[in-house]
């Protein structure tokens, strides 16, 4: 992507919200602090159509303008996020009924079911006047779609979602039979005869849930009936435009789950992402690391941007604590590192007034003279002093990590063994181990092919629940064609319905490749800490099994399955493979892994505080410990 091939410094700005007179100064301040790209629109809705089908954008034009004057480019928006008032007043299903059947009120934003007809009528009206007005304006390099889909209201269960998810079943499954036998319908007396008899899954009785199957395709359904809201608004974009890149911001895991953005992602024309750290974390550069490296993967060779994260502090979580001094640059640098093609924000100028006023801001309500103004400039600057390194892509890991967004859906559900698993705890837990030994981890979707797996020297499979049998054969080759593999425990329980496989836990995979025969599960009490044979801790969970023709490494003691299997390998020739049948408590995790690591031969880079990451010729070195970065080109 041509526009792309640079580094972007920015943020979203909302001139709107504004006296005319503070837009010539935010245009100067731009030009000091180094921006060269803001978003514009995002929220501007109820600005630019005032009352049904009656538009204004005499103030955008004249926005537009004087950005261009000012040398700044602009990721157009097509203002889709927040419906006006007199759509949801005139046409109240437009707005998103919960899982109770309460239909949500008007006042925040987001405030859309995604099938909402009316929804989709309104926003397709819009996004045509924008693309059609600003599609050849010199100053607009690239399109932002809505933005952040999923992120208050993902999952809708009013009766315009209901048609559409059966519309969506009927498509993926070829009869009703079909769908029958993937849910399990007959139990609980659940089988549908006729397709008008299946309903979303709103809540069930007390103490009941709705069937596993059906929640899982609703998950699916709902992430691509969004999609399909984008590709709707892309579509039209591009009949207008066919040079500048579209796009629109995914955000991390920790805020959101319900997008599969692997998909959303062959979507894009390049992927961009929110992050917001989670402030109570003093660790919390330790997430950021693990969601760009997601990012990178989403974008899967494509360029990315991270297009929104904060300058300081942020207003809603419990404690906003500022930043402290130097730590946005190492934050930003972080990312940058990671292959963002630049540093945005939300937002450009700090707001006045409405829900986010203490949100922080690149200009913030003490104005220029600030530390956080000065350190954005000071970043600004430094993005400018390296152009050289948008053509680089960061270097390729040599352990990549399994990540899956239905594994996450699947782990939501109750009925599990016990409730104190949490997939996103036990991924964030690897990658931790990775990150704090400074060996850099790559991440792959579990259905990855065995070429782009092979590139890896390790393969790690933290809690992957549900796998196709192709995709077990794919993790099988790749183990017995010279890749080393780590399983986690709970993998490769279920196909893709959340149907179990029979005849030992872990499938052919963990009972035969591997060789460790899992009979049962005997979840841990949340206090018990176990010490295994080898001296590692563990917690959560173990498991009634035996060897089937792997090698002990770590067997359970003290427990009430004494002498099964806590972590096993077998050597597969070219390879090794391991299985790890517990929750490892973060130090043990960190033990087994460098073990591991060290008989493979991978290397380490940097590691307790200070990272360590390549960008062709360009070194980054991050410490954490003390706030300081460098960048060096070689
Ligand atoms: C999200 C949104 C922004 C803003 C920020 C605040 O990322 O996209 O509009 O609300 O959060 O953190």
């Amino acid at each position: 992507m041509l526009n792309l091939q640079k580094l972007h410094f920015g943020g979203d700005y909302n001139p709107e919200q504004w006296d005319k007179s503070v837009w010539k100064q935010d245009i100067e301040l731009m030009q000091k602090a180094g921006v060269n790209l803001v978003s514009l629109g995002i929220f501007s809705w109820a600005k630019l159509e005032p009352s049904e089908g009656k538009y204004d954008f005499a103030w955008l034009d004249e926005v537009v303008e004087l950005l261009h004057q000012g040398g700044i480019s602009i990721d157009m928006a097509t203002a889709t996020a927040s419906p006006p008032a007199w759509m949801t007043l005139a046409y109240p299903e437009v707005l998103p009924v919960n899982f109770d059947g309460v239909r949500l009120s008007h006042g925040g934003r987001q405030q859309y079911c995604a099938a909402s007809p009316v929804y989709r009528k309104k926003a397709a009206a819009l996004v045509e006047k924008i693309a059609k007005r600003y599609a050849k304006h010199p100053a607009v390099v690239m399109w932002h779609v809505n933005n952040e889909y999923g992120c208050h209201a993902p999952y809708c269960y009013c009766e315009n979602s209901r048609s559409a998810f059966v519309d969506w079943l009927k498509k993926k499954y070829d009869s009703i039979e079909d769908l029958n036998h993937a849910w399990g319908t007959d139990f609980w007396s659940q089988r549908y005869y006729k397709w008008k008899e299946i309903v979303v899954p709103k809540r069930t009785p007390d103490g009941t849930h709705p069937n596993p199957g059906q929640q899982l395709d609703f998950k699916r359904f709902s992430s691509d009936v969004t999609l399909e809201l984008y590709k709707m608004e892309r579509d039209i974009i591009k009949k207008y435009d066919k040079v500048n890149p579209i796009t629109t911001n995914f955000m991390s895991m920790k805020f959101t789950y319900a997008m599969d953005y692997f998909a959303w992602s062959k979507e894009v024309d390049f992927v961009s992402t929110d992050h917001y750290l989670a402030q109570h974390d003093p660790l919390n550069h330790i997430d950021l690391a693990q969601q760009a490296d997601l990012t990178r993967a989403f974008a899967n060779g494509k360029q990315w941007l991270l297009m929104e994260h904060s300058s300081s502090a942020v207003n809603w979580q419990p404690r906003n604590y500022a930043k402290t001094p130097g730590q946005e640059k190492r934050n930003s640098l972080s990312f940058v590192a990671r292959g963002s093609q630049g540093v945005m924000y939300f937002q450009w100028r700090q707001g006045q007034a409405g829900s986010e006023r203490f949100h922080s801001a690149m200009v913030p309500h003490a104005g220029e003279d600030t530390r956080v103004f000065r350190e954005i400039s000071e970043l600004g600057a430094m993005l400018k002093a390296h152009p050289g390194i948008s053509a680089h892509e960061t270097n390729r890991a040599k352990v990549a990590m399994v990540y899956d967004y239905e594994q996450f859906w699947v782990m939501m559900q109750a009925n599990m063994p016990t409730e104190d698993m949490s997939y996103p705890d036990t991924v964030a837990k690897w990658y931790r181990a990775m990150w704090e030994l400074g060996i850099q981890v790559d991440f792959v979707p579990a259905y990855a092919d065995l070429a782009t797996l092979k590139q890896y020297d390790m393969v790690l499979m933290p809690m992957v629940h549900m796998l196709t049998d192709k995709e077990e054969k794919t993790f099988t080759e790749y183990a017995t064609s010279g890749g080393n593999l780590v399983v986690g425990y709970y993998s490769n329980i279920s196909n893709r319905t959340g149907r179990v496989k029979l005849g030992g836990y872990g499938g052919n995979l963990v009972k035969n490749v591997i060789g460790v025969y899992v009979e049962e599960f005997y979840p841990l009490r949340p206090e018990t800490a176990l010490q295994l044979s080898n001296g590692l801790s563990a917690t959560l969970w173990s498991e009634l099994s035996r060897l089937n023709g792997a090698e002990m490494v770590a067997s359970f003691q003290g427990s009430d399955v004494d002498g099964s299997v806590a972590i096993a390998k077998r050597n597969l020739g070219s390879s090794t493979a391991w299985y790890q049948g517990t929750e490892l408590t973060l130090e043990s995790q960190k033990s087994f892994f460098a073990e591991i690591a060290s008989e493979l031969g991978i290397q380490a880079e940097g590691g307790n505080g200070v990272e360590v990451l390549h960008r062709g010729p360009y070194r980054f070195q991050i410490d954490h410990n003390t706030n300081s970065v460098e960048v060096s080109k070689s």
